[in-house]
């Protein structure tokens, strides 16, 4: 089928790309013109894991393309995806002007009937607004316009295997040829019938996607509700971790008995910084707002999003308690995108943490193997290393902001050897607490291993694991 992307952003390069990869015929289109020019010369601006390499195949299969005319994209799909952005407007609520924007131009622009897919995540009921603009604007009488909502479940940095096989698939459609030509077009991803560049075809044998059809406003609820539940879940990791830290227990051995009841499930129960990124904090935020304005009190949400921005409070607490002063130091950062996998540093915990550094007078060394030109600008005055060891070099203390896998197999010793203080402070609960104290460091993070007296049980205000209270 041939389809056209607007907003070649993440979600639209990756909806495209795999699309393309499916076996279909796709456009892509963006208002940024160098951003066009750099994806026509086959360079992509994100760091996306196996993004690249699928992009250029279908560029050179000639299933995929990109523009910077926009009416020429909209003529040229049977089925047009929405991608562009809603980000967060000041008073939380999302910003819905570029999907104003682009439903007018698709208005305008189009000469044939089609259908309309919103991909980008919307508050529930713009489905209904989009129907309308799509009328209203409309240039020919016999054009017609079905709207269809088709709501995005992508992590970043494996947002390229979650399109390609995903848990389930919703479509929220009003009427039944939207439902057949979405079916059509997921048809090789529901059946598995595609090439899977991620997998080299030896795919793992898991459930195929379930397909779920709704309504379009319980789709797009259905992507708000995911993303908040998600939110609420890590909220809840964290105020157990902090519990586990006043009362001597451990979270990860928490957590992973809670996990094997099937109902609770094991993902997103590591506690630590808190979630950030583009996603999650927006949707929240945008999710309270519409529970606001429908009039139904969704305070537990406000409260996740409280808990969320305490972590980092808790985690200076941390770093002042291990320093005591603050000014002067020599702070190593390991670790700057929002997570792991990705160059993405939108929201993430790191920008508020090294502020605070900053404004305390530390002297900032940092390393992220995909984020730090993005960090660089922002962050003049923090020195960018282009190798994890140099962070530590004579470092009062080392942070770990972001759980990027590399950083467990660094080699500690050196890295205890090179520093002034051996300190480690674990912002995502990524290293091993007794292996960090068998190689002589003081080592702390969130919700383990906490220090009791050694003549009454007294929870202390933070965790400290040394030589001497390190289980054998
Ligand atoms: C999130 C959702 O997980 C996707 O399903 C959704 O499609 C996407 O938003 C979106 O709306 O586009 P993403 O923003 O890529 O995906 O990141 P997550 O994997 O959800 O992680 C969000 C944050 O939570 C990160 O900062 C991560 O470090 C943190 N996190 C995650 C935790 O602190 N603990 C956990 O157990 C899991």
């Amino acid at each position: 089928m041939r389809i056209s992307v607007i907003g070649c952003g993440y979600v639209g390069l990756v909806t495209g790309t795999c699309l393309a990869e499916a076996g279909h015929e796709v456009i892509c289109t963006d208002n940024d013109p160098e951003r066009i020019a750099s994806l026509k010369a086959g360079v992509v601006p994100i760091y996306e894991p196996y993004l690249d390499a699928m992009l250029a195949a279908n560029q050179r299969a000639q299933r995929l393309s990109f523009t910077s005319d926009a009416g020429e994209t909209v003529r040229a799909g049977e089925a047009i995806f929405i991608c562009v952005g809603t980000p967060p407007l000041e008073n939380g609520e999302a910003d819905l002007s570029a999907i104003d924007d682009v439903a007018r131009m698709i208005a305008t622009e189009a000469r044939e009937s089609k259908l309309v897919v919103e991909k980008s995540t919307v508050p529930a009921q713009t489905g209904q607004q989009l129907k309308r603009v799509l009328e209203v604007y409309r240039r020919n009488g016999t054009v017609q316009f079905r709207v269809a909502s088709n709501p995005e479940f992508l992590r970043e940095g494996t947002a390229v295997e979650d399109f390609l096989h995903p848990d389930r698939i919703v479509f929220g459609v009003e009427d039944e040829v939207s439902e057949r030509q979405l079916r059509e077009i997921y048809r090789p991803i529901l059946e598995r019938k595609f090439r899977c560049s991620v997998h080299m075809n030896a795919c793992p044998a898991t459930q195929p996607p379930t397909l779920v059809v709704t309504t379009i406003n319980s789709a797009e609820l259905i992507k708000h509700a995911s993303n908040s539940f998600l939110a609420m879940k890590i909220s809840f990791a964290n105020m157990i971790a902090d519990l586990c830290e006043k009362v001597g227990a451990d979270i990860r051995e928490v957590t992973r008995a809670m996990g094997m009841d099937q109902r609770i499930g094991p993902r997103f129960l590591d506690a630590g910084l808190g979630f950030g990124g583009f996603c999650l904090p927006k949707d929240v935020q945008a999710f309270i707002r519409l529970a606001e304005r429908s009039g139904v009190d969704f305070n537990m949400l406000k409260e996740a999003e409280r808990v969320n921005k305490r972590r980092i409070d808790l985690f200076f607490e941390k770093i002042r308690q291990a320093l005591w002063v603050v000014k002067d130091k020599q702070v190593g950062v390991l670790g700057l995108a929002f997570k792991a996998n990705t160059d993405d540093i939108r929201f993430a915990p790191s920008l508020d943490v090294i502020r605070r550094l900053l404004a305390e007078g530390a002297h900032v060394r940092a390393y992220d193997r995909e984020a730090m030109d993005k960090t660089s600008a922002l962050f003049p005055e923090v020195r960018h290393s282009r190798e994890p060891y140099e962070v530590a070099q004579d470092a009062d203390a080392v942070l770990i902001l972001t759980e990027w896998p590399e950083f467990r197999e660094l080699d500690w010793a050196r890295i205890r050897d090179s520093m002034s203080r051996p300190l480690v402070i674990d912002g995502r609960n990524l290293l091993d607490p007794s292996a960090m104290v068998e190689h002589g460091f003081e080592y702390y993070s969130f919700g383990r291993h906490l220090e009791i007296s050694a003549t009454q049980f007294m929870p202390v205000p933070i965790q400290r694991v040394s030589a001497a209270s390190a289980p054998a």
